[in-house]
């Protein structure tokens, strides 16, 4: 009899639950097709669970999340749960999952479609001179995020409060060894981001890396600055492969590179720990004030379940079908609010079409 393969879905807050509806769709449209059996489970996360149950993870979420085989995550956070403490804020619900699950690995991969070049800001993608092709190896359960933080103390011009970041040898090892060995199966380069010139977790880090490398002798190796990685991954983006990054820094440079392709609504993402387990959500946010409204492009999220397939269930066949038919939809000219410029050849459509004409073309 075939597994059946559980996946925790958790739309969150904003166009979380716009994006995921298409996500869910596309992922039941492979299971019919290719005879896998999926068994759905839907749970509250972030503001939303906060607003129904007080608090932005609830328990039930986590035993649903440790019962699937992977998760799907649309987004969390808004405006309405600003004033929230930290502890309660929908964020914080967030990195409690990446750590509960120990996905220390976060592979954000940045790719141009070729017909949306005209589309980025920089001026040698739009007019075809370049084609970057990257992944930002974020560290993503240790770090600054999981410090030992103190909440403002004092008053007025007096308040203080505290962040703290800490790396040990083994959170850097085990994800620069992920990295090199990603760097392995594809151009071979790996370069690191830090800080070392100012911080000590980043000395550690450009030390361990260096050792760890020792490893890996087919793979070059390269360290930057994050300042400097900031104007480069804008100004020379086809000079970096695998980006391995501190959670924070990782962040970051997300953000930034997410504008090569024009638009951060293309880009997928996956968190991986030692096993097959995953957690998958886009790299954007849950943007509110388009939530609702069909403006949001879901493709970064079907992405995302493309990534699912292949890594959590080994799926490679599908998760390729899965990319095809987002590649023909945009060359066919659909675009969803964020890549729509020109009337004249393409077609507007709304976030529940655009995840239509995918599923539609995975046969
Ligand atoms: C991301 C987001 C999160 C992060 C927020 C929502 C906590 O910005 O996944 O990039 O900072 O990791
Ligand atoms: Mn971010």
């Amino acid at each position: 009899m075939n597994k059946t393969y559980k996946i925790c879905i958790l739309p969150g807050d904003g166009i979380g639950t716009d994006i995921i509806e298409e996500g869910k769709k596309v992922l039941q449209r492979v299971a019919e097709k290719s005879g896998i059996k999926l068994d759905l489970e839907e749970g509250l996360i972030g503001g939303i669970a906060y607003d129904k149950e007080g608090t932005p993870f609830p328990q039930d979420t986590w035993e649903k999340v440790k019962d699937a085989d992977a998760v799907l995550l649309g987004a969390v956070g808004g405006p309405k749960w600003d004033c929230l403490p930290r502890d309660k804020k929908p964020e914080k619900a967030l990195l409690e999952l990446r750590k509960g699950l120990n996905v220390y690995l976060n592979l954000r991969p940045v790719k141009i479609f070729p017909f949306l070049a005209g589309m980025s800001p920089i001026k040698n993608i739009a007019n075809g001179e370049i084609t970057p092709d990257l992944v930002i190896a974020r560290e993503l359960s240790s770090g600054i995020y999981y410090g030992e933080p103190k909440d403002q103390t004092g008053s007025g011009d007096n308040r203080e409060a505290v962040d703290t970041m800490r790396y040990t040898y083994e959170e850097i090892e085990r994800i620069t060894r992920k990295a090199f060995e990603l760097a392995k199966n594809r151009s071979g380069k790996v370069t690191s981001v830090d800080k070392a010139n100012v911080l000590a977790s980043s000395g550690l880090w450009r030390d361990v890396v260096n050792e760890i490398s020792n490893d890996y002798p087919d793979v070059e190796l390269d360290h930057i600055l994050v300042d400097n990685c900031a104007m480069q991954v804008v100004l020379n983006p086809q000079d970096f492969d695998v980006m391995l990054c501190p959670n924070m820094f990782g962040d970051i440079i997300s953000d930034l590179a997410s504008v090569l392709p024009g638009s951060i609504g293309l880009m997928p993402s996956a968190s991986l720990g030692e096993g097959r387990k995953g957690l998958y959500e886009p790299v954007h946010g849950s943007a509110p004030d388009i939530a609702g409204q069909g403006k949001a492009n879901p493709l970064a999220t079907i992405l995302s379940v493309a990534m699912l397939l292949e890594m959590t269930l080994g799926l490679g066949d599908e998760a390729r079908t899965v990319e095809k038919a987002v590649y023909d939809v945009l060359n066919e000219g659909y675009r969803t609010h964020d890549l729509y410029y020109d009337e004249k050849k393409e077609t507007l459509v709304s976030t529940q079409e655009m995840g239509d004409l995918i599923t539609d073309r995975i046969v």
